[in-house]
């Protein structure tokens, strides 16, 4: 199988010199595409959070169904009076009409959240890309560097469409301030950063940001798709997640003042849509001014009735789904810790990278973890600096003790063969 490009010609598509510097910018990526069994795999079944690949059965880390609504009954059970009620796709776009669900989970993410409003729309990278150009209009767009890539496409249209942009280090209020302070007096500002990181698994300093952007006049745009299901309010000792999964502005008993908060019901809820927590004044200019809303497609039936059975679950069941989530993710860490491996992930939260020692290993390691029968998401250069290539699991409440266990034991013979960045010892 060819791996180059053979579409148009390059003067239709790229010019020679772009379309050789993309290549060598992606040539990492494009070989592990087409040669190793972990990326652009061809899964055949799955039973439970184990899936099948040509012959090899493996246990899934790669899934982002936190709370392993996917297989749920109640939840599956929700999908078949909904198709025969609406059809499978009812293809207004929302302007057009709404059919009634689409109300029904405003409302209850509403309350669910605490927030002022909330609008749906089928995901998250939509969202970024129509709204961050609508709030940015011709004013700065801060980004946090480790925000999360279709954030940057948000952003690269808002350049397009007259926006200035600025990047600010990552975990650094300090540099935010400053950026702050350096845009031009009367121009609107925008901080776009990730809530739950989808690579470390750690949450930002939320309030800290919050009170920054608030001293600035700034509007601070979050996107939780990894903490949303997960965190939520009052956190205690014993429920360090929080409770009811309502999302990062409430895990730090944040308000929604100057805040507006993104996530999406594709990970943790199993179902395809996302949405917005905003003022109403805003949610109702969107409405006009945000493409999706009046031009795309809606989220399938399946996924508004997936999302109106989750709510009910996750009322019924969520904070045990969610200790267990916890007990589980615990177990992994714990082993990391154990065998003296550095992972990003100080925090706790079911999203666990791991770094190489030497990037060139990504193959080697992809191929032992595969043979040994456990399915990650490889972090691969240029999805992540050089410095960061590696892998990372997510754990979901779905992977049974056995798969817990199995993941530990692989990591150790891991540490034994490959070289792995190393955690420093306490005290040095
Ligand atoms: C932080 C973050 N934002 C956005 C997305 C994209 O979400 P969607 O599939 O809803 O477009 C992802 C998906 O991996 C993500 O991790």
């Amino acid at each position: 199988m060819t791996s180059t490009w053979a579409g148009p010609s390059p003067a239709v598509a790229l010019r020679p010199s772009e379309q050789a510097r993309a290549d060598g910018r992606w040539a990492d990526l494009e070989r592990l595409r087409t040669s190793h069994p972990m990326m652009d795999a061809v899964i055949e079944e799955i039973d439970g959070r184990r899936i099948r690949i040509g012959d090899q059965w493996l246990c899934d880390f790669a899934s982002c169904n936190y709370l392993g609504f996917d297989l749920h009954p109640e939840i599956i059970a929700s999908v078949e009076g909904a198709i025969r009620k609406w059809g499978t796709h009812p293809s207004w776009s929302r302007l057009l009409g709404n059919p009634r669900p689409y109300l029904e989970i405003e409302d209850q993410l509403t309350e669910l959240l605490g927030a002022p409003d909330t609008l749906v729309l089928p995901t998250i990278t939509l969202i970024h890309t129509s709204v961050i150009p609508v709030l940015a209009g011709q004013g700065a767009v801060l980004i946090d560097a480790q925000a999360h890539k279709t954030i940057y496409e948000g952003a690269a249209i808002a350049r397009g469409a007259g926006a200035t942009l600025y990047r600010v280090r990552a975990n650094d209020p300090g540099h935010l301030e400053e950026v702050l302070r350096s845009v031009p007096a009367g121009m609107s500002r925008i901080f776009c950063l990730d809530g739950v990181n989808s690579m470390t698994g750690n949450a930002p300093d939320l309030p800290l940001y919050a009170r920054i952007c608030r001293d600035y006049d700034a509007l601070l745009y979050v996107d939780d798709a990894h903490g949303f299901g997960i965190i939520g309010e009052s956190p205690t000792g014993e429920m360090p997640y929080g409770y009811r999964g309502n999302s990062i502005v409430r895990y730090f008993g944040e308000s929604y003042d100057n805040i507006v908060l993104v996530a999406g019901f594709s990970k943790s809820y199993s179902s395809l849509a996302a949405f917005m927590a905003l003022p109403t004044a805003l949610k109702n200019y969107l409405k006009v001014a945000a493409a999706p809303y009046l031009y795309s497609g809606p989220s399938p039936v399946a996924s508004l009735a997936t999302v109106l059975a989750g709510f009910k679950v996750n009322e019924a069941e969520g904070d045990r789904i969610r200790t267990s989530l916890r007990l589980k993710t615990e177990k992994v860490l714990d082993q990391i810790h154990r065998l003296g491996l550095l992972t990003l992930n100080t925090s706790g939260f079911p999203v666990i990278e791991l770094p190489l020692g030497r990037a060139d290993d990504i193959d080697a390691v992809g191929r032992f973890l595969f043979e040994r029968g456990i399915y990650v998401t490889l972090a691969a250069y240029p999805l992540v600096p050089r410095a960061q290539v590696g892998f990372r699991a997510q754990i979901t409440a779905a992977n049974d003790d056995s798969e817990i266990q199995q993941l530990n034991e692989v990591l150790a013979e891991l540490a034994e063969r490959f070289e792995m960045q190393r955690a420093q010892p306490p005290g040095s």
